[in-house]
């Protein structure tokens, strides 16, 4: 099984909840990484997780959906 979207949203919600910011970053060698920190054959890498104190805010997001657009309540009719 593989959970890594899932435990990166966990981790990045709770380094919030204990005052830092984080950032997903997967523009990197995964091969080079696991050779690095001499990942097992058994692992895999999703993504990085940078977390630490924001020196600025964060960038507004344009094009942002409304929740009206992403959240479906009951049913797709009606
Ligand atoms: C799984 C994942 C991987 C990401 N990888 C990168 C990345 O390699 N480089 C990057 O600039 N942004 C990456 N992002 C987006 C950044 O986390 C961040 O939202 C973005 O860099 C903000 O960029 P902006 O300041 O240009 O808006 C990734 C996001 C996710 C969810």
């Amino acid at each position: 099984m593989f959970f890594g979207g899932d435990s990166a949203q966990t981790l990045m919600l709770a380094a919030k909840s204990m005052g830092y910011d984080s950032c997903p970053m997967d523009g990197f060698d995964f091969e080079k990484v696991a050779e690095l920190i001499k990942l097992p054959d058994d692992h895999v890498i999703a993504m990085f997780v940078a977390i630490g104190k924001g020196t600025q805010e964060a960038w507004p997001r344009p094009g942002q959906l409304t929740l009206d657009e992403i959240i479906i309540e009951n049913s797709f009719e009606g």
